[in-house]
């Protein structure tokens, strides 16, 4: 059976470079081999962020715009609206049959991004979003789950409804498996977290050559280099990890420099800032062309939805027919 990829964003902000390395290359490296399915979340952002949906709509284009400009290919990826395939959530009700809540509060995902929302009570679809994820990935029978190691127990409750669900009624449903990517967490320009919009230290993908280079300007550094020839520490300065990632081939150089002192962090800045914006070009470019053409984002959405509509249509069926709820089309 050929394999058929899904992955989906949270639509709760525009992207930035850490999900560019994190997610996005991948996702535009599987489009060329696999069928790949690319899903706006938009009801799992309302989990957390059911008192800004005019912010969820906003966002859905922006990222839309994001995955167009940074080489997601309509042509070869299916990009479509959650909230616009009622089949997910007509799934999440069935398969919320035979999860148990328990299950659901011992999920270690769960558990700390409800600590970093600060609930103390969980709202009924937050606790339940991972059933609702599952309805993502099961209702066009995805076989391939690019993921960070934070979505694993998601994918692991998925496969536990699936195997439940068809060991119960019928073998309907397809147990995906994780594509679990080696690429590390981008740091963020703060050099303590990883980079993250809410924690105001990430480069966005629409930036512009000059918002790049401030914010590279502005970023910290190794604090006991003050002085230009001072022997600095780039093991612990994100300009450096920016190196590794972005500019590989001339890392080793710039880590030499920076440990006897012999490049200043003015120019180790500069030539990063330069790399950056050398990737994000060509998405400004494109960003441009739809900028123009807003009509042909919202055509493209559109169209993507369609057909995933058309699988979600197909498994609903074969789900209704399985639990017997079929009642006037049954022989
Ligand atoms: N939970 C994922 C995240 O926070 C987003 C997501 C929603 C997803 N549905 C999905 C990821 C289905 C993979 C498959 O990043």
């Amino acid at each position: 059976m050929s394999e058929r990829v899904l992955t989906g964003d949270r639509v709760t902000g525009k992207l930035h470079l850490g999900h560019y390395v994190g997610s996005l290359k991948n996702r535009i490296e599987l489009q060329n081999n696999y069928d790949t399915f690319v899903e706006l979340a938009d009801v799992q952002a309302l989990t957390t962020h059911f008192e800004k949906p005019e912010m969820i709509k906003q966002n859905v284009r922006y990222i839309t715009m994001d995955y167009l400009a940074s080489g997601i290919d309509p042509e070869k990826s299916t990009i479509f609206v959650q909230s616009l395939i009622p089949e997910i959530a007509e799934l999440t009700v069935y398969y919320s049959m035979f999860v148990t809540v328990s299950a659901l509060r011992h999920n270690p995902t769960i558990k700390s991004e409800a600590e970093a929302h600060g609930y103390k009570d969980l709202y009924y679809g937050f606790l339940g979003y991972p059933v609702s994820q599952a309805a993502d990935i099961t209702f066009c029978k995805a076989t391939l789950i690019p993921v960070g190691e934070d979505q694993l127990p998601h994918i692991e409750q998925t496969r536990k409804i699936v195997r439940k669900f068809n060991q119960l009624y019928r073998p309907v449903l397809v147990e995906p498996e994780a594509l679990v990517g080696e690429v590390p967490r981008l740091v963020g320009l703060d050099g303590n977290n990883k980079m993250s919009k809410s924690l105001g230290n990430a480069i966005q993908l629409d930036s512009t050559e000059q918002e790049v280079n401030e914010k590279i300007k502005d970023a910290k550094t190794d604090p006991e280099r003050i002085h230009k020839n001072d022997p600095g520490h780039p093991e612990i300065c994100p300009i450096y990890a920016y190196h590794r990632v972005f500019r590989p081939s001339g890392a080793d150089e710039i880590c030499e420099n920076c440990r006897k002192g012999t490049m200043g962090c003015v120019e180790c800045k500069r030539k990063i800032a330069k790399s950056i914006n050398l990737l994000l070009e060509p998405m400004r470019q494109r960003r441009a062309d739809y900028q123009e053409h807003p009509e042909t984002v919202d055509e493209i959405l559109m169209a993507g939805t369609k057909r995933a509509r058309i699988e979600a249509k197909e498994t609903m069926r074969e789900v209704r027919e399985a639990m017997s709820l079929n009642y006037f089309t049954s022989k």
